[in-house]
């Protein structure tokens, strides 16, 4: 089939190749002449792994191209797919749909008789009826709109596309279905669960599952907050009570919370959304502010561990990025604490192995070291806030030579607190008790 796929940042780009992949013949589309240069000459503007390579691929076929015309677009798809952001609006904490109206106004009255777009964006419940509307007035009767939420997430954004857990097809005809049935046949042939929805029930699909998650995560946070009043130890309470299938492991795993391009500003537009509905989502406020104390927590621990104040204190700060296997900045919990340790007057350095460059841009007063090691010499505090797989593997050992006063908090529960405390670490980390003993609580 021939498909655009509209936006290319995070999730256009990976659609995109992905849908190469599936065998399409594919065109991308951005109104950013740079963007598309870039991916023309096969050069993703982020980290995610296995998509440079099949954007490589499928370009040097010829089965992935991008433009940034509107009218090649409309003349060349079948099905267009609009993947453009949603952010967060600048004075409110609604979802600003400026990207997602403009596509339809700008493809709208281009499109040939007979054409499917399909909106692919998180939006408040309402939105596809709407775009619905005023497809209808721009295209006429015979182009239709379809909702097909996407679930990726970042660092597994290939892997999530072309094996998701399910897909959600909002449709409106039967025709409308047939067609997206036809663009995911091969992933619907590998056993993935299809559900059809009307256009509400399809957007309320993503934003509900968010919330879920984000919940989820608070809720150990929230205990994590327990743990740490009781001098209990939340990842073996999250462990334990993970067992039970009802609840399971996943997103058990206490920390600095939740942040990312999604998650925060997801739950803020629903929330915002159901108050326009009539219906209180109060707990989403609450499940918000629970994942900003525990970025409070970390300032405060940093502060106890240095004696009260943090001024003119060495903080080291491990992690940038909102999560690992990502340079994706946006609402990161470590760049938030780095930033209100640095006002405060701690001189902090930050490493990253992805997230250097664009936490530089954004975080300029901040320092930065080339090495988690760099970063650890002469700290008098150490914050590991994003669990990378290489902060792991550090040698607690031989970081303790390097450190001026060796003190870590984990901030993300992964670090081995034995390990660290046997090298002669002082260790705290969130819901859980310093090792070797109550009376240091
Ligand atoms: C999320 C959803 O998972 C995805 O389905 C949706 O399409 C977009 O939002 P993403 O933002 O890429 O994806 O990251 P995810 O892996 O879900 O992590 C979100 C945040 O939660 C990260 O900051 C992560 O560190 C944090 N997290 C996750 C926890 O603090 N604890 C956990 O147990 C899991």
């Amino acid at each position: 089939m021939r498909l655009t796929v509209i936006g290319t940042g995070y999730l256009g780009a990976t659609h995109a190749a992905c849908m190469a992949e599936l065998g399409h013949e594919v065109l991308g589309v951005d109104v950013d002449p740079d963007k598309i240069a870039a991916l023309r000459a096969g050069r993703v503007p982020f980290h995610e792994p296995g998509l440079p390579e099949l954007i490589a691929q499928h370009t040097a076929t010829g089965r992935l191209r991008f433009t940034t015309s509107y009218e090649e677009a409309a003349a060349f798809g079948q099905v267009h797919f609009s993947c453009v952001g949603t952010p967060q609006s600048k004075d409110s904490e609604a979802a600003d749909l400026t990207y997602v109206d403009a596509v339809i106004e700008n493809l709208g009255p281009l499109l040939p008789e007979g054409a499917l777009v399909v909106g692919k964006s998180t939006v408040p419940v309402g939105t596809a009826d709407r775009l619905a509307g005023r497809l209808a007035e721009l295209a006429g009767p015979g182009a239709e709109l379809a909702w097909n939420p996407e679930f990726l997430r970042e660092g597994f954004a290939v892997a999530d596309t072309l094996r998701p857990d399910r897909l959600v097809l909002g449709v409106r005809s039967a025709r409308a279905e047939e067609l997206l049935r036809a663009v995911y046949a091969p992933v619907i042939a590998a056993g993935t669960p299809v559900v059809s929805a009307d256009f509400p029930t399809a957007e309320l699909v993503k934003t509900a599952a968010n919330a879920f998650l984000a919940t989820k995560i608070s809720f150990i946070n929230a205990m994590a907050e327990v743990c740490e009043a009781a001098g209990a130890d939340v990842s073996v309470l999250a462990e334990a009570i993970g067992h039970d299938e009802r609840i399971g492991r996943k997103f058990l795993r206490a920390g600095v919370g939740f942040g990312g391009g999604c998650l925060p500003k997801d739950i803020r537009a629903f929330a915002h959304r159901a108050d326009e509905l009539g219906v209180s989502l109060a707990f989403l406020r609450e499940v918000d502010r629970i994942n900003m104390r525990r970025r409070d927590r970390v300032v405060e621990l940093a502060r106890d561990l240095c004696g009260g104040a943090v001024l003119g204190a060495r903080i080291a700060v491990l992690g940038a990025a909102f999560k690992p296997d990502s340079d994706d900045i946006r609402d990161s919990p470590a760049l938030n604490v780095a930033a209100r340790l640095r006002l405060d007057g701690a001189d902090v350095t930050v490493y990253d192995p992805q997230a250097m460059d664009n936490a530089r841009k954004a975080f300029p007063l901040l320092g930065y070291a080339l090495s988690a090691e760099e970063a650890v010499r002469g700290a008098d505090v150490v914050l590991h806030l994003t669990e990378w797989p290489e902060f792991r593997e550090l040698d607690p050992e031989r970081l303790r030579t390097l450190a001026g006063r060796p003190r870590i908090v984990d901030g993300r529960g992964v670090l081995d607190a034995g390990r660290w405390a046997a090298a002669g670490w002082e260790f705290r980390a969130l819901g859980r008790p310093a090792p070797g003993g109550e009376e240091r609580q």
